[in-house]
Parts: structure tokens; C-alpha cells; sequence
């Protein structure tokens, strides 16, 4: 831990505390990949905070169109220019020669307690001016140089991963991070990664960084920052919103648990989340709700044609609704803003509705880890968890579903010419629970659950399909 934190939500995480003090790090990364972006808000929060930046440019680009661009940012603040920000432009002085450049940066540092120094465009430098040995001198010259008089440094390069064995600025720099970015479908995916820093620790690999109004933010890989789901429950059992639920699983759901809803279209997942919203609510739990599909307005009419109106608590924001859209955002983007919606309101109950849409952008290899971590996450910050997953007829466990606590398997069936939803819970951890076949019924206060009759055709607790089972009669 360490440095000077940047402020840029999530990248002191990935930086192990901050950038490292009087250190030169490189951003480097091809055009368009956010370098200026990412220097410039650098720039406008440690300026905000009161430190001094000098702000170097290189090619002839005016400052008013440097300004232009920054006034887009929400994080931007005409009044720090000129005495907390200061602009320079390097282009004329560097055709006198480099050395030029070193000089000039140093008179402008000179009265600078802790001088930090933003170089925007290296790469035009070593392009336009010099040859290759000249350049390498300059960069040796100015790591030296800006060492000497302990600045913290930050310099900018048009400059991609495979190309940084070629650059001077990279080879003398203490640090290096690398923005970059690959086509998922549509969408062009932005990554940031840390390829050294000054000897320290960080966090290794690519992570998701978005770029909006309020500058970037990064999405580090969850797994690489939380914990997997491990060590005891808090004790304690949480109600579903129904007599016949809470039985069926034992006298409610274990408090800081995670549960699993496993089923077919239809079967009435999204209404067992809304009860166990509801129920959640009434007992004065702050509840989130994350769905791919549903927007807050949509789940508020759902939830009152159930009886089981949703849209006072979501007035109130008792009740939180997170969208997640998967063509737009990435795994680590929900789970970051689900976590920070329940750090925010004191959650203690969280729905995902449709865990399936969260997590097919994600690396196959990464699913395990991802989703332990998420769980270990909600329950480190005191929230039970209910989440459903759309499994069709004959499909196996996906392999994730053994990262929850407990496991509920539903089935939609064909009997005597109608549809019928059952459910059966698996597994319940560190807990007894009927082994009852339950036949779903919904109506007016959401699901109720009876016993099925005999020989229904009902999931068996490896997730395949028992038509012959011994489920009590009733009904
Ligand atoms: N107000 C209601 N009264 C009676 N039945 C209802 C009511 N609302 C929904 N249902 C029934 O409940 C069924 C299950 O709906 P629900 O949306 O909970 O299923 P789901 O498992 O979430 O489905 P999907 O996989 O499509 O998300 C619906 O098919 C509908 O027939
Ligand atoms: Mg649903």
C-alpha cells in the first residue's frame, strides 16, 4: 500500500493504494485507447485536492482544444487552470533539440515542494525529432533528471504491449500501465493493466475500464480483489414471504446465505424473488434488485399484480433496482455496482434475477472464481442472496451452482393436459429441510407451494428428471 491516490474510482485498488511517489510512469497504449482521458482527470482530482500539476504537451494541438475536451468531463474545473493545473507546450522548444525539453521542464518545476508532471504524447517527441540514440539519450536524460528532483511523473505514449520493448520512454520509465481493449460482438471492450510498477505490488492482469461523462472508471477483475465464498453463517433464518416457502426450506432462508433457483421459463422464478423482496421489506431489510430485464417501473407493476407492491420501496429506495444490460457492460462492471449499491444502502438482502445474463461475457475459465467471489462479497457485507438461473429440461448443473450455500431446483411439467411448476430444494446448508416435491401455485401474494401429488414428473436433486419418485399425495 502506498503512493498517491489518484482517485480514478477502483484504479488505486489496481495500483495497491496509488501511484508511486516520485516514480515515472508510463500510460501507454494505441490512439483511442484513454490515455488522455485518464491523464487529464488524473490531473483535474489531485489538482482539486490541492496539489499542483504541470501539464506538458508535446504536438501543436492549442490548449483551447485541450480545454474543449476536458470541459466534457463532469470532473472538470475551469477555476484549478492556471494555478493548480499549468500548461506548457513542449513542441517549438524540442526543435531546438531534447536537451531543450529537460531544461525547460526543470525551470518549471523549480519551486515545486512535491512536483508532479504530466507529459502528454511522448511518442510524437521520438517520432518528429531525433534519431533513435538521440531519443534514448533524452529519455535517460529525463528519467534521470526528474529523479533528481523527485517529481512524480506521468507521461503518456502512443504505444501498444507488443511495442514496448522498442520504447525508450518505457525502458527508463519505473512504471508501466497499459490501456487497451478487444471487439466482444459489438462492443469494443477497454482494458487497463499494470505491466510494472516501480518493484510494488499491484493487481496483475487485464481489468474493464469504462469511459463516460464522469471520466473513467475501472472495473477490477472481482476475483482478484474479494475473497471466495468461505466461513460460517451469521445464524439466523430470513423469511421467504410465505408459510409453505419458509417450511420448505427449513424455517426460512440462512441468514448471509446464498441461494440458488434453478428452473425453466415459466416456473416463476422472478415471482419467488419478488416475494422474498417483499418479504424483505416488510421486515425492514433494504433490499437490491439486479435484473438484466426488468427495469424498476416494470418490476413495480409486476409486483403489485401480485399483490405484492414493490413501488413504495422503491419510492423510498428501501428498495434499489440495478439494470444490467449485458451488450453495454461487462461481469466485474454488475458486480462492482451491485456491491456499491448495497455498501450505499445498507443492504441486507440482494436478488440477481437471471445470473445467466451476467455471466456469458465472461472468460469460461474466470465463471467459478467470479461468482465465488460475488457471493463471498454480498455476505461479507451482510446480505442474503437469492439468485435464479434459467435451466432448461434435461440440462446439466451448471457447474456454478455449487458455489451457493443452497440449491432449489425447479421443473416445468405436462400433466393431464396442463402445465405444472414444482420445485425441491437440494441442498440447504448446515440445515435439515423437508425433502418434499412441492408443487408451485401463483396467484394473488406470489408463489404458494404444496406438496406435489405421487407421481409427478419432478426434478430429482442431481438436476435430471424422476418421473417414478415417491413425493407424498396431496395437493
Ligand atoms: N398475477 C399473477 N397471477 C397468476 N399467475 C401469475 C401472475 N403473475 C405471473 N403469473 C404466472 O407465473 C408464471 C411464472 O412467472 P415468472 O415471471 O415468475 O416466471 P420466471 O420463472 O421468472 O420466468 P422467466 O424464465 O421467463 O423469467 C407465469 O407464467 C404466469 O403464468
Ligand atoms: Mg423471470
Amino acid at each position: 500500500m502506498g503512493g498517491i491516490p489518484l482517485g480514478v474510482p477502483n484504479l488505486d485498488i489496481v495500483l495497491d493504494g496509488g501511484l508511486p511517489e516520485s516514480q515515472l510512469t508510463v500510460i501507454a497504449g494505441s490512439s483511442g485507447a484513454g490515455k488522455a482521458s485518464l491523464v487529464q482527470q488524473i490531473a483535474c482530482l489531485h489538482a482539486a485536492g490541492g496539489g499542483h500539476v504541470l501539464y506538458v504537451t508535446t504536438v501543436t494541438e492549442p490548449h483551447s482544444s485541450l480545454v474543449a475536451h476536458l470541459s466534457s468531463f463532469s470532473f472538470f474545473d475551469p477555476s484549478l487552470l492556471g494555478e493548480n493545473i499549468k500548461f506548457i507546450n513542449i513542441f517549438s522548444i524540442s526543435r531546438q533539440g531534447l536537451s531543450a525539453v529537460t531544461s525547460t521542464l526543470l525551470r518549471s518545476l523549480r519551486y515545486e515542494r512535491n512536483p508532479f508532471l504530466i507529459i502528454e504524447g511522448f511518442r510524437s517527441l521520438r517520432d518528429l525529432f531525433g534519431d533513435a540514440r538521440e531519443v534514448r539519450t533524452f529519455a535517460y536524460e529525463l528519467a534521470g533528471t526528474l529523479a533528481s528532483i523527485r517529481a512524480t511523473t506521468l507521461i503518456t505514449t502512443d504505444c501498444r504491449l507488443a511495442e514496448l520493448q522498442d520504447a525508450p520512454e518505457a525502458m527508463v520509465a519505473d512504471g508501466v500501465i497499459v490501456l487497451d481493449g478487444f471487439w466482444t460482438g459489438l462492443r469494443w471492450q477497454r482494458t487497463l493493466q499494470v505491466v510494472k510498477l516501480g518493484g510494488r505490488k499491484s493487481l496483475k492482469g487485464p481489468h474493464f475500464l469504462e469511459i463516460g461523462d464522469n471520466g473513467l472508471t475501472v472495473y477490477p477483475r472481482f476475483e482478484s480483489v474479494y475473497s471466495p465464498l468461505t466461513g460460517e453463517l451469521p445464524g439466523g433464518r430470513v423469511g421467504w414471504g410465505s408459510a409453505d416457502l419458509d417450511a420448505a426450506v427449513g424455517g426460512g432462508l440462512p441468514r448471509g446465505s446464498a441461494t440458488l433457483l434453478l428452473g425453466p421459463v415459466g416456473l416463476g422464478k422472478t415471482t419467488l424473488s419478488l416475494q422474498f423482496t417483499h418479504a424483505g421489506l416488510q421486515s425492514g431489510d433494504n433490499c437490491v434488485y439486479l435484473s438484466p430485464s426488468e427495469t424498476a417501473e416494470r418490476l413495480a407493476a409486476k409486483s403489485a399484480r401480485l399483490d405484492l407492491d414493490l413501488g413504495p420501496a422503491l419510492a423510498t429506495g428501501a428498495l434499489r433496482v440495478v439494470n444490467y444490460n449485458p451488450v453495454d457492460s461487462s461481469a466485474d462492471q454488475v458486480a462492482w455496482e451491485l456491491c456499491n449499491a448495497v455498501q450505499a444502502g445498507d443492504v441486507n438482502r440482494v436478488v440477481i434475477d437471471g445470473l445467466g445474463a451476467v455471466v456469458p461475457g465472461l472468460d469460461p475459465a474466470r465463471v467459478h472464481g467470479y461468482v465465488s467471489a460475488l457471493l463471498g462479497r454480498l455476505r461479507q457485507q451482510g446480505a442474503t442472496a437469492l439468485a435464479t438461473l434459467h435451466q432448461e429440461e434435461g440440462e446439466p448443473l451448471p457447474f456454478l451452482a455449487r458455489r451457493f450455500d443452497n440449491l432449489i431446483l425447479g421443473r416445468v411439467a405436462t400433466v393431464g393436459g396442463e402445465r405444472r411448476r414444482y420445485l425441491s430444494v437440494a441442498k440447504m446448508r448446515d440445515s435439515a429441510h423437508p425433502s418434499t416435491i412441492w408443487e408451485i401455485e401463483i396467484g394473488s401474494g406470489g408463489a404458494r407451494l404444496v406438496p406435489a401429488a405421487r407421481n409427478s414428473p419432478v426434478p430429482s436433486k442431481e438436476g435430471q428428471i424422476d418421473d417414478q419418485h415417491s413425493g407424498r399425495e396431496g395437493g
